[in-house]
This record gives C-alpha cells, sequence and structure tokens, in this order.
C-alpha cells in the first residue's frame, strides 16, 4: 500500500498535509504520533471511511478511490477501530460475521455461523464463547473479538489502530502471536501505537507524524526512544517533562502488607500530599493488581489500606470514589461522553452541580475551569465548543480524564497515563502512576517503588533515580 502528497481537510480546517506512506507485505509498519496528529484519519482514508482530498493511494501498484468501507474490504484492507463499535444486542458471532454471515435457503444458518467463530476463536485461542452477547463481555474481550473479526476477513493490509489500549499482558503476547505469523503469511500490517516497549518488539519500520506532516520513516534498527519522543513532540525529553516542585505535606495513603497471592504480596508504601509516586515493574509485576484493589475492584486477601489515617476497606470502586480516589486507566474509551455535545459540557457534566447558581449555569465559570483542564492536559482542540466527537481518540480520553479531575479527587492513580498528559500533582492531592517507560517514570516521580514478580523490591528517592537502579531491582525476585 502506498500514499502518495494524501491531504484531508474537516470543515475547512487541514489535518493531512500532504503525506507520503508505504506498507510493504510481511511487514509491519507502525505509526506514532501525539493525540491528534493525524493517525487515525491517515488509516481511515485507506479502510475508506474517509475520502482523500488530495494525493493519491495505491494498493498493489494500482491507483484507487477507496470511497466505502465495502470497496476497502474488496481491496484486502481491514481495520481495527481505536473507537470500538459492537452491535452490544448482537452475539459475538453476529458481530464478527456482520453482513457475511453464513446462510442456507436465503437464512442465516446459525449452525454454521457458531461453528466458524468456534474455529476461528479457538485457532486464535481467544477463550469466547460465539454465542454470547458482546454486552456480557469485558471492553479487553470486545476488543480480542474485533481483532478476530479482522483477522477473519484475510484481509492482506490490516490497520490496528491502539489493539491494545485495554487488554491484558497475557493478551497482547497472543496479539502478537497472531501478528508474527500474519506477517509469515505475507500480509502488510500498520501498527498505531503509544506504547514504545510494543513497538520495539514488533515494528520493522516506524512512522512519525507530527500535526498533519509524515516526519520520518526508520528501519526500526535505527531509531532510538530519544529519537521518536523528540520526533514526536519536536521538543527533548527535558521539556518535555519539567518537574515543578511542590512541597511535599501528610500521609494520604497507607498501605501496610498487602497481599493478593500470586498477584502482589506483602507491599508496605505510604503516599503524602503533593506527591508523585512512580510505580516500575516489568510486564506482569503486580502494578495494576496492586491498584486495582486499592481502588476496591478486588479485595485483600491481608494487609491494610489507610485513608487520610482512617481504616477503609472499599466493598467498589463507587466507595473509593466517593472518599475521593480516582483511578484512570488507559480503557476509558468514550467512556461517559456524550459525543454529538461540545467538550466544555461534556468536560463539567459530573460536577455540574459547582457551575450552577440559582437555576442557571455560570457560563464564565464553566469556561474558565474548562479552558484550564484543556491547558493542564494539553487537549488539543480548536475550540471547547467543539462536539467531542470530532476529537482525535486520545483528545477524547483527556476529557473523560478532565472530568474526574475537576471533582477535585485527593488520590490520582494514572495506569499508564498518555503520553503528554501532564500528571502534575498540586499541593492538595497525590499522585500514583504506574509507567513502563522508565525516562517518564523518572522525569516525573517525586519517588519511585519498584516491584518485582509481585514482590516490593525497593524505592528510590529523585537524587537516586537511574536506569541501572531500577533495572536492578525489577529483577530482584525473578
Ligand atoms: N470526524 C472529524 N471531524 C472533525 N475533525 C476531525 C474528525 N476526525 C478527526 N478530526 C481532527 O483531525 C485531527 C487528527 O485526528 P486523528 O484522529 O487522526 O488523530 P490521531 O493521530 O489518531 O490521535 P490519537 O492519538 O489521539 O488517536 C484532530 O485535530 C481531530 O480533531
Ligand atoms: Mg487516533
Amino acid at each position: 500500500m502506498e500514499l502518495k502528497g494524501v491531504r484531508k481537510s474537516f470543515y475547512g480546517v487541514e489535518v493531512l498535509h500532504g503525506v507520503d506512506f508505504k506498507l510493504e507485505p510481511g511487514t509491519v509498519h507502525a505509526l506514532m504520533g501525539e493525540n491528534g496528529a493525524g493517525k487515525s484519519t491517515m488509516m481511515k482514508i485507506i479502510a475508506g471511511i474517509h475520502l482523500n482530498d488530495g494525493g493519491q493511494v495505491f494498493i498493489d501498484g494500482n491507483e484507487v478511490t477507496i470511497d466505502s468501507p465495502a470497496k476497502a474490504q474488496e481491496l484486502g484492507v481491514a481495520m481495527i477501530h481505536q473507537e470500538l463499535s459492537p452491535v452490544l444486542e448482537m452475539s459475538v458471532a453476529e458481530n464478527i460475521f456482520l453482513g457475511r454471515e453464513p446462510s442456507k435457503s436465503g437464512f442465516v444458518d446459525y449452525k454454521q455461523l457458531y461453528k466458524q467463530t468456534k474455529e476461528l476463536l479457538d485457532g486464535l485461542k481467544i477463550p469466547i464463547n460465539p454465542k454470547a452477547k458482546m454486552k456480557s463481555l469485558r471492553v479487553a474481550d470486545q476488543q480480542m473479538v474485533e481483532i478476530a473479526k479482522a483477522i477473519s476477513q484475510n484481509a492482506h493490509i490490516l490497520i490496528m489502530d491502539e489493539p491494545t489500549s485495554s487488554i491484558t499482558d497475557r493478551e497482547v503476547e497472543s496479539l502478537f502471536a497472531m501478528i508474527r505469523d500474519m506477517k509469515a503469511r505475507g500480509v502488510g500490517m500498520v501498527y498505531i501505537s503509544h506504547k514504545m516497549d510494543e513497538i520495539f518488539q514488533i515494528a520493522d519500520e516506524i512512522t512519525v507524524l507530527r500535526d498533519g506532516n509524515l516526519v520520518n520513516t526508520w528501519k526500526v534498527a535505527d531509531v532510538d526512544y530519544d529519537t521518536l519522543i523528540f520526533n514526536m513532540v519536536g521538543r527533548d525529553l527535558k521539556e518535555q517533562f519539567p518537574k515543578v516542585t511542590v512541597p511535599i505535606g501528610e500521609t494520604v495513603l497507607k498501605v501496610d502488607g498487602l497481599t493478593r497471592e500470586g498477584q502482589f504480596e506483602d507491599i508496605s508504601f505510604e503516599l503524602h500530599k503533593g506527591e508523585i509516586l512512580g510505580f516500575v515493574g516489568l510486564m506482569g509485576a503486580g502494578r495494576t493488581e496492586l491498584m486495582q484493589c486499592i481502588f476496591g475492584m478486588t479485595r485483600p486477601e491481608a494487609g491494610t489500606i489507610e485513608l487520610n489515617g482512617e481504616k477503609v476497606e472499599f466493598k467498589s470502586p463507587r466507595e473509593a470514589i466517593d472518599h475521593g480516589i480516582a483511578y484512570v486507566t488507559e480503557d476509558r474509551k468514550g467512556e461517559g461522553l456524550v459525543l454529538p455535545m461540545s467538550v466544555a459540557h461534556n468536560t463539567t457534566l459530573a460536577a455540574l452541580s459547582d457551575f450552577v447558581s440559582g437555576g442557571l449555569l455560570s457560563a464564565g465559570k464553566e469556561a474558565k475551569v474548562v479552558a484550564e483542564q484543556i491547558k493542564a492536559l494539553n487537549t488539543k482542540v480548536h475550540s471547547p465548543r467543539m462536539a467531542v466527537k470530532s476529537l482525535s481518540g486520545g483528545n477524547q480520553q483527556k476529557v473523560v480524564l478532565a472530568k474526574w479531575i475537576i471533582t477535585n479527587p485527593g488520590i490520582i492513580i494514572f495506569d499508564e497515563p498518555t503520553r503528554g498528559i501532564d500528571v502534575g500533582a498540586k499541593a492538595d492531592n497525590a499522585v500514583i502512576m504506574i509507567s513502563s517507560e522508565m525516562p517518564e517514570a523518572m522525569g516525573m516521580s517525586d519517588r519511585i517503588i519498584v516491584l518485582s514478580n509481585h514482590k516490593y523490591s525497593g524505592e528510590l528517592k529523585r537524587e537516586e533515580f537511574s536506569q541501572e537502579a531500577i533495572a536492578q531491582m525489577q529483577f530482584k525476585y525473578m
């Protein structure tokens, strides 16, 4: 597949300024760039969702006009979308074969449909019941179904737009096995992701987009982390994560001996006001499980949690939220957003009562708070009055995050924050940040706790941070 000088505008605003891009058969080409750079738009042109306003598109050397998703499918293109759009009332099988169900004398042959779906899912080692309703599945499983669907189309060009944003480490491993298998069969794949470790594992080539322009394309062996970041943001890391020092206050959270066997064992730490506490560890070290437990999603088998000096035992996330804890994950797809409504109204929706006096919404107050959040989160919008649905995927997530933040949580737990989000703590709150990227964790944290194989392995103060020290701690219990 090849793009030459491709342009695209929405409502008179050009968002792709003439990009060239080439995908070779049997390779994985990673596409990177900040939120709003134009990655999804560029790939939706190949998938027949948007038509380019300028430039040329070639598939197998022939110039083509891909003016519908059906045309894309005919040309052998499949896309796993960043925004999942399952038909929730239908079964897994119906979703996968939507519009191409096996039929017998004019009717859908359900027996055959379930059989084919089972074969497909078994072959991909995805343990999901073909008859289950989509709405009964976890987001991660819905994402796996979406992946299976794209693979079942036998496309020779497969586009994956942030396919791992809500799946677990084990599922990432099985996705990567599928990708390697398709590579061997000559499928060309575009892989959009913000996750550096994934990119370096799976990609052959990497292209960076910035503000609708193609910055550069490298073979994966010829480029490193810092170069990619520099090209994505146009500045280097020190400037990207300027460390603001906030006075460290009293203890707000005290975790003592917290244990869930096989997930995290005997974990103790304290979190203080004004502090950003980084949690570092290898995939599967137990960081997410630990945070989910603190947030009331699971119950500890041993150990205690104290909040502002009082022991708490949350039975649900709702209780944690009521106690001023926010848990922000990457799995925020459209969560709680009213898509046709403006960025401003979506932001203030959850805290609406703060903006209403005498029955009237204070537009001035709302505008001020919204503008602050847009600046703090570096959200790319043309105007706060713009509908959320015309934001890029990552920027939609930032609106969800802003909604959380303006409710003023005392503790915010970020599980792998999207790049470029300023997770800065203020004097009256505290932040826990799980990050798999060491430069990011070291750039932003006041203190780092390292987990190794479900255990507390050690702790470093800012002045002690070094890649070597952290790496050693990561492997301590392996
Ligand atoms: N349907 C649309 N209507 C109007 N503007 C749009 C639409 N889709 C995308 N845009 C704009 O095009 C620009 C590029 O968006 P795009 O979704 O391609 O970014 P992206 O690189 O995929 O970002 P992310 O990492 O956040 O997913 C953004 O400024 C976005 O607001
Ligand atoms: Mg996108």
